[in-house]
């Protein structure tokens, strides 16, 4: 079995390689992955030697770089990560969202077509859904739920989305979609709000809460959901979505107040800035379907994974502070200096 999995330098998609790699010793994993800012191939260090391992550097956008790939690994399964996946950097340029998260779908598409594949796997996210009201705690995203997005992002991932559905009945391409909420773990690009919020703390600097704090993130270890997308791509229905998530709602203001309670700095770090334009309000997961049909559940608590979570960046210093230290320097002053 020969499995590429695209974007498997970032976050949630090294953590699948170190699934898959661990889970399944008889298959062959191929990386492929442009390294954007977010891709970081010291991620990848602990299995550049695995014989079952390739990574390969290319833009899932470059066509003949992509045919290629599959004429040499003639993979079986593709699970697409690859995107440009941050809100903030969505609204500030939406041009490379549409490039990569919609027109890279369909050239990785195009190949399976091509070399056939028995399954093409797109990882997109609750954000397609759009947001919930807090006032209404019953309302929570199922399947069927309409699209409603909010940011350039969100519409770059629901229209490759519809693009997917669109294979599947047209080419009849074996697909799937999985729609998770928000992912936290190891190797979390520190742009996001659970390392900024570590890193920002460990350097005693401001702790930037977007307007007042109150939106309602549904957050799951990465382990869960890369467990989650291994069901799917072995056991689920072809030509379906299904939801991932945990049930665990939290306030952003709740979880930077953890965070400094965990590392023992005083909550005078928070400093309240401009909110995000159109910011969602509430994300929230049914997971009824994946549970149902796969068996799947999260494994790990809120409670005990962000601890774990905090407990690998203070272990894992020199892997996010090379990052805050380069390029990213230029991202964070633009984005936060006088919000
Ligand atoms: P990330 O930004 O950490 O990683 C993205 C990876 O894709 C990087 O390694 C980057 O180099 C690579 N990449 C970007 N453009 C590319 C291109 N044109 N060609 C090849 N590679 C390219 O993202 P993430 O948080 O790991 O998210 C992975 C996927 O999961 C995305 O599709 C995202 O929409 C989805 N998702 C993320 C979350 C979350 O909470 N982070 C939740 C639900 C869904
Ligand atoms: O729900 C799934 C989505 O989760 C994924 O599709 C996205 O790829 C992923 O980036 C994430 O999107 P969010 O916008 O929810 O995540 P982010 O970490 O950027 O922000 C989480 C919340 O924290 C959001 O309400 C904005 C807020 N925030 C974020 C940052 C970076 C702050 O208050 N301050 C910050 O500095």
């Amino acid at each position: 079995m020969t499995i590429i999995v695209t974007g498997g330098a970032g976050f949630i998609g090294s953590n699948f390689v170190f699934h898959m790699l661990s889970r399944y010793p008889d298959y062959r994993v191929v990386c492929l992955d442009k390294l954007t800012y977010a891709g970081n191939l010291s991620t990848l260090k602990g299995v550049m030697d695995n014989p079952n391992f390739r990574f390969v550097k290319a833009d899932i956008c470059d066509r003949e770089a992509v045919f290629q790939l599959f004429e040499e690994e003639k993979p079986d399964i593709v699970v697409n990560f690859a995107a440009e996946s941050h809100v903030d950097r969505s609204i500030e340029d939406p041009g490379i969202f549409l490039r990569t998260n919609i027109l890279g779908t369909q050239t990785l598409m195009d190949a399976c077509c091509r070399y056939g594949v028995t399954r093409y796997h797109q990882v997109s996210t609750d954000e397609v859904y759009g947001d919930l009201p807090l006032d209404r705690p019953d309302l929570f995203f199922t399947e069927t739920t309409p699209i409603h997005t909010s940011s350039p992002y969100s519409a770059s991932k629901a229209s490759a989305d519809l693009l997917v559905l669109a294979y599947h009945r047209t080419y009849g391409l074996p697909v799937s979609i999985s729609r998770c909420s928000n992912n936290y773990g190891p190797y979390h690009f520190p742009e996001k709000l659970i390392p900024l919020m570590i890193a920002n703390c460990l350097n005693d600097k401001p702790l930037p809460v977007y307007g007042d704090g109150l939106n309602v993130r549904d957050w799951l270890y990465v382990e869960d959901h890369c467990k989650a997308i291994d069901l799917i791509i072995h056991k689920g229905r072809v030509g379906e979505v299904y939801n991932i998530g945990g049930h665990n709602e939290m306030r952003n203001i709740d979880i930077v107040r953890l965070i400094c309670k965990a590392l023992n700095k005083p909550e005078s770090l928070i400093t309240y800035v401009a909110d995000r334009k159109g910011h969602d309000m509430r994300y929230a997961i049914d997971p009824t379907k994946i549970h149902n049909e796969l068996g799947w559940l999260p494994e790990t608590m809120f409670k005990d994974g962000i601890v774990k979570t905090i407990q690998w960046y203070l272990d894992h210093r020199e892997w996010w502070e090379e990052i805050i230290s380069g390029e990213y320097r230029n991202y964070y002053e633009k984005m936060y200096t006088n919000r």
